[in-house]
């Protein structure tokens, strides 16, 4: 019998991770056989591209890509990611020291307080977001300060009420534009703001930009694209949503050299860089698939109309679904708590959704629809509804 050992207080003090929550209720659906529509996380039913799939296969019998990686990422990857990031956003940036390559954005998003924060120190983040903020900031030993998203402020949080004491001990403030889960894109305006603050007062900003391609009508930009941002702030890009290569694990950091230097320095004592094989489809992708990415936004776009469209029908109202793949609504009238009306959901109408509060305090009151099911599903659902 083997002896039950504690477990270290830093996972003791993390809330239960909402997918794996969500996750067990799947499958405890599964066990009873009964069928569910899954509107809950954020993995498109959308396969990669074809040509990717390709490049992947032929690179993995090259005997090199059989080795490890280097903890940099390829040269050929890096090179694609600058090119991606000028013809996107104009953004120049240097192969060499200011692009790092990832086993996912997740990845970097959540070890990227282990090289910048510790005890003492405040980690900035944004309710409702996605939760991994919070992991990486309790990872670190720092302290966690909720920067409330409201419906009010168009998602977007006020700086100006960051207490004076909580902004001098704040060292990472974590931001997520096109955001999850509200779907919100932050203007230029907003960018300027967040990246005047953290200058002012020695915050590093670690902008998540993991959704960045999948827009509709607000075309959203790179944080990099404001002047000074270079200096104080580190930006998180993903393969998983712009090519739906989710299960692939590659995404990149990019930015400030002494920022990406010091996730690079901390990542090479954790793991050993990305498969190349994998770096090499990456790089095909940024290179070459700009027309798939073109038509996903489309697909995305039809379902987001056909859902809005389904949901103001059943009466629904403040719904938000402006970038992403995501709804964000307000829960029905008689519903107060988004977990009630997310077991409500589930137990008697078989549709898997998220509910607001496991993005944090500030996302009570609010329900998410994952669009990443076809049309044929999302109308089944709004029928149940
Ligand atoms: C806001 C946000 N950032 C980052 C990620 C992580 O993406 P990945 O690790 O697949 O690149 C997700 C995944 O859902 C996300 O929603």
């Amino acid at each position: 019998m083997s002896r039950s050992f504690e477990l270290a207080d830093r996972l003791k003090k993390l809330p239960p991770y909402l997918f794996a929550e969500i996750d067990r209720a799947k499958t405890e659906l599964r066990r009873k056989k009964i069928s569910f529509i899954d509107l809950s996380i954020g993995d498109p039913d959308i396969p990669a591209p074809k040509a990717v799939l390709k490049k992947i296969f032929e690179a993995s019998a090259v005997k090199s890509n059989q080795k490890y990686a280097l903890d940099a990422g390829k040269a050929s990857l890096r090179a694609a990611i600058q090119k991606w990031m000028k013809k996107r956003f104009s953004v120049n940036l240097d192969p060499g020291s200011e692009i790092l390559p990832l086993i996912g954005s997740k990845e970097g998003l959540v070890h990227f307080p282990l090289a910048f924060a510790g005890a003492g120190d405040y980690v900035l983040i944004p309710s409702p977001g996605y939760p991994g903020y919070r992991a990486a900031a309790l990872f670190a030993g720092a302290r966690v300060h909720e920067m409330p998203l409201l419906e009010k402020n168009a998602f977007l949080p006020e700086l100006k009420k960051i207490p004076v004491s909580v902004r001098n001990k704040a060292k990472i403030m974590y931001l997520n534009y096109p955001n999850n889960p509200t779907t919100a894109v932050a203007p230029k305006s907003f960018l300027e703001e967040a990246v005047r603050f953290c200058s002012k007062h020695g915050i590093i900003l670690a902008y998540d930009n993991a959704y960045s391609e999948i827009f509709f009508e607000k075309k959203p930009m790179s944080v990099l694209q404001i002047k000074g941002a270079k200096e104080v702030a580190v930006e998180f890009h993903s393969f998983s949503k712009t090519f739906c290569m989710t299960g692939f694990r590659l995404g990149w950091a990019c930015g400030s050299a002494h920022l990406v230097g010091g996730l690079l320095k901390l990542k090479t004592n954790i793991d050993s860089g990305v498969w190349g094989a994998i770096q090499e489809g990456g790089a095909h992708a940024l290179d070459k698939e700009w027309k798939y990415t073109d038509s996903l936004r489309k697909q995305f776009a039809a379902r987001r109309n056909l859902f809005v469209a389904g949901l103001k029908k059943k009466g629904f109202d403040g719904i938000h679904a402006d970038s992403a793949f995501y709804v964000w609504a307000r829960l029905p009238r008689g519903y107060s708590s988004s977990i009630e009306y997310a077991a409500h959901l589930l137990k008697d109408k078989n549709i898997v959704a998220t509910p607001g509060l496991g993005f944090g305090t500030h996302g009570e009151g609010f329900i998410r629809f994952a669009l990443t099911t076809g049309t044929a599903e999302l109308k089944k659902a709004l029928q149940k509804l």
